[in-house]
């Protein structure tokens, strides 16, 4: 029996912010489709600690969030692009508080009978202007939308289930302007392929931090969307710039945890394993540097100290209050036997954020029509060569709110074209699987140790031909086997790789993220010169 065709105006695939964001705009006269590869609430998004960066008042403006936005985006940034985001965030935030989204607010009974909201304050940012939910700001974001995803009867959650490639009209054969159609998606409970008929696709997946052997992102995030869209033919702008993010737990049992720059906006101090303050040799902000200064720094200080990671001291402050701001991490901690009100918390850089992407608009076109791309997937312009702390959540919600807009006021139409079923591959052997592990880890590790936070162009170049050979195994695995989800995960973490070392090779010089050893300065040359990739044709 041939696997059903469903019919939806709209399919969305991912159920972080962005695309939870969007349906929930949309439904209200279209019919939507999403479609995410586990259960709905699992993303960056539920992870999210510090908050989203908004300026809701006081001493606050949105020139100065622009100016801090410029500032760590290192030359690269749109600046046209940042103000739209930037000055339509506060909008977006008073909508999703209006839905239901509960940011802590601050203590004590307020003056003016208004509800004033907790203000942290990360790395970069001149002013305190991140609002949270506490430590678990994510967790709160995704438990709201999902509750109005749930109350519209529009819309329809396909959880365990796996986008793989989009429908093109290019890859139906038809000639002229390379359409959107829908999507091949695993249903990884029936083992089979369904195809998704519609209006327009929203890809909405996420970043790639799984493309590194050490990651805060959990383990959804392998840049599927990204190698997608490239395989249909989109452009793929700046993948050099990977974020580390400076302070990862480090403990053998911990996967994956982050500790929040709004610990450091809190008074943390970074120290070294001997309890010596480093950052004041690095920069005058210290520990509240950029991002890519302290995630250097850390390095840095690891080789020349050898020790395995570096300790974020807090127990300065107050138990009480340590505990009330930062109860996710507090209780985290001491499952894994510290107290954070007592003893320094040992802390590494880890991959987590992808400030490239697949070339969008701020309302989320794409170089395919019928194919948008909204938030951490896609590269507006926004981030440029570093991404501020806590803007990530807000360019989700703005572009997602855009791109909503803009469908409705000109829907487009379906397509009348036939479109084929997935064809299955043979008879899955059971042996071969030791290969898909074995890949993952070697592109991982690769990754790390070449493409990491300090690169050089010989060891750029080692890693390009490894992820070559690897590619090639993976592309004949990929056509004898039927389709698994870590196969299908596997040639995509593939896909990026090849993608990040190729812009990094391309961008002959250090900005923001990318610092190359062989050329350590910023070449104006290259200032507002995007690395754009597309697959020839
Ligand atoms: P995501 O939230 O990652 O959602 C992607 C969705 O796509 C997931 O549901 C995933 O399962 C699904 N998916 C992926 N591939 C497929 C596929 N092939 N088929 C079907 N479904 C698929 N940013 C901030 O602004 N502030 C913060 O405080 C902050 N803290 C962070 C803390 C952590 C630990 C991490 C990891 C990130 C943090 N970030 C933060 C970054 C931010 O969380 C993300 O950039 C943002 O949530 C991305 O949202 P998104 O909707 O684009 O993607
Ligand atoms: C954090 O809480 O440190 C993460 C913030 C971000 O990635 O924007």
């Amino acid at each position: 029996m041939s696997p059903p065709t469903h019919h939806f105006d709209f399919v969305v695939i991912g159920s972080g912010i962005a695309g939870l964001s969007f349906a929930l705009k949309i439904a209200p006269r279209f019919r939507v489709a999403i479609v995410t590869k586990r259960w709905a609430a699992e993303s960056n998004t539920n992870y999210a600690q510090g908050g989203i960066a908004a300026v809701t008042g006081g001493d606050d403006s949105v020139e100065l969030h622009v100016k801090d936005t410029l500032a760590a985006g290192a030359g690269l940034c749109r600046e046209t692009v940042v103000r739209q985001i930037l000055t339509e965030g506060p909008s977006r935030v008073a909508e999703l508080i209006e839905l239901g989204m509960r940011f802590t607010e601050e203590e004590g009974e307020s003056p003016d009978g208004e509800r004033h909201f907790d203000l942290g304050r990360e790395g970069g940012h001149s002013r305190r202007r991140i609002l949270h939910a506490k430590d678990a700001t994510g967790r709160e974001i995704e438990r709201a939308l999902l509750a109005g995803v749930a109350a519209q009867p529009n819309i329809r959650v396909f959880e365990e289930h796996f986008a793989i490639d989009f429908i093109t009209t290019r890859k139906l054969g038809h000639s002229g302007e390379n359409r959107c159609v829908g999507v091949y998606v695993l249903d990884k409970a029936a083992g089979r392929v369904e195809t998704f008929a519609c209006r327009s696709v929203l890809l909405a997946t996420g970043g790639c931090g799984k493309v590194y052997l050490y990651t805060t992102n959990p383990d959804v995030a392998t840049g599927d969307g990204v190698a997608m869209a490239y395989r249909a033919g989109a452009r793929v702008a700046n993948m050099e710039f990977v974020q580390f993010h400076p302070t990862c737990l480090y403990h053998p049992k911990a996967k994956s945890f982050l500790v929040t720059e709004a610990v450091r906006g809190e008074g943390g101090v970074l120290r070294t394993v001997d309890g010596v303050e480093f950052m004041d040799r690095h920069h005058p902000l210290k520990s509240l540097a950029p991002r890519d200064v302290v995630a250097r720094a850390i390095d840095s200080e690891m080789k020349r100290t050898g020790a395995a990671h570096v300790l974020l001291d807090i127990t300065h402050k107050p138990a009480r209050f340590i505990i009330d701001r930062f109860p996710n991490i507090y209780q985290t901690c001491l499952k894994f036997g510290m107290d954070i009100t007592k003893e320094p918390i040992p802390v590494v850089p880890a991959a987590h954020y992808q400030c490239g992407g697949v070339v969008a608009t701020v309302d989320g076109e794409t170089a395919i029509a019928g194919l948008l791309a909204v938030g951490e997937v896609s590269c507006t312009g926004l981030h440029g060569a570093n991404r501020l702390a806590s803007n990530s959540l807000l360019e989700g919600l703005v572009c997602a709110h855009r791109a909503a807009e803009k469908m409705l006021a000109a829907p487009p139409d379906f397509s009348e074209l036939q479109m084929p079923d997935w064809q299955l591959g043979k008879a899955q052997n059971a042996d071969e699987l030791v290969v898909v592990s074995h890949n993952w880890d070697e592109i991982r590790r690769t990754m790390w140790d070449y493409v990491g936070i300090v690169r050089t162009t010989k060891r750029l170049e080692r890693a390009q031909k490894r992820i070559a050979l690897l590619q090639e195994e993976i592309q004949q695995y990929y056509w004898d086997f039927v389709v698994a989800s870590d196969l299908l995960e596997l040639r995509n973490i593939a896909t990026v790789a090849e993608l990040i070392v190729a812009s990094a090779l391309q961008r002959a010089e250090s900005r923001g993220l990318h610092y190359n050893l062989d050329f350590q300065k910023a070449d104006p040359a290259w200032a507002q010169r995007d690395t754009i990739l597309s697959r020839a044709r």
